[in-house]
């Protein structure tokens, strides 16, 4: 079993890689059986689930929590957890919660946000033996320092950063990276200039893949972003939507080439 290797073949043969949020083994469940590639505990659960406005608040004790309900339901498609807010302060801790949220969590890959300050730690944990996610772009657990939720990587200056920081933690060893809200033509030369996965969520068309949150997917997010959709509106029911995602994305018709 090496569902990092999974992934990047998927990425070698072309195919487009379709993941998305859960949050419980029934939900899970459904994404599992409609073919998802993978599936990801994003701390966007503190949002999603618990109301919160941002996913500050979310703990390592609700991420175990998450991942170890969602991953009963799965059968088939690998579990991306995330590190959430603060806890990978330092190598040590860094480790630590990846560890727990392997062994206690049923994780196969975890995911980190931001590069700088973390390459060294992307690197302990993949020597450790945990595959490691990258998250470049837009960082909600940063939005107390970059001032709120938008589009990074518009000045040449800051897509340089994200360029230089996806190479950055590609040589620390990470298995695949999610790059959200940047210009589509950044994340098509991100993704061009990587050779693991890079899956998109408000990155436009030419990524390897897509990752949504499946509230947004499933039409039940008040605010959804723009870039989302959703897709249980016109399908038979929550099974046709996700397999509708999952369609589109293999297909390249989702997200729509913008001219
Ligand atoms: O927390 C999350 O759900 C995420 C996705 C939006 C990529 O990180």
């Amino acid at each position: 079993m090496n569902p990092a290797a999974d992934l990047t073949a998927l990425r070698t043969r072309g195919e487009k890689i379709a993941c998305l949020t859960a949050y419980d083994a029934g939900f899970a469940a459904i994404l599992d059986a409609a073919g998802i590639d993978a599936v990801l505990v994003g701390d966007s659960l503190g949002m999603v689930v618990q109301g919160e406005d941002t996913t500050l608040q979310v703990r390592m004790a609700d991420m175990i929590y998450h991942s170890r309900i969602v991953r009963r339901g799965l059968h088939r498609a690998p579990l991306i957890a995330d590190l959430p807010f603060a806890s990978c302060t330092t190598t040590a801790q860094a480790l630590g919660n990846a560890a727990r949220l392997v062994s206690e969590g049923g994780a196969q890959i975890v995911k980190l946000e931001g590069a700088d300050g973390q390459v060294e730690r992307v690197a302990a944990m993949v020597a450790a033996g945990i595959p490691v996610c990258g998250h470049l772009g837009m960082q909600p657990q940063s939005v107390l320092t970059t001032g709120g939720y938008r589009v990074q990587g518009n000045e040449p200056e800051s897509a340089r950063h994200i360029e230089v920081s996806a190479q950055a933690l590609q040589a620390a060893g990470i298995c695949m990276l999610v790059l959200e809200c940047v210009p589509a033509a950044l994340a098509a030369r991100v993704t061009q200039a990587l050779s693991v996965p890079v899956i998109g969520i408000g990155a436009g068309p030419d990524c390897d893949g897509q990752v949504l949150v499946l509230y947004d997917v499933l039409g039940i997010s008040p605010e959804p972003p723009t870039f989302s959709h959703d897709f249980l509106k016109g399908a038979a029911g929550i099974a046709a939507a996700v397999q509708a995602y999952i369609s589109a994305v293999k297909a390249g018709r989702f997200p729509p080439r913008r001219p």
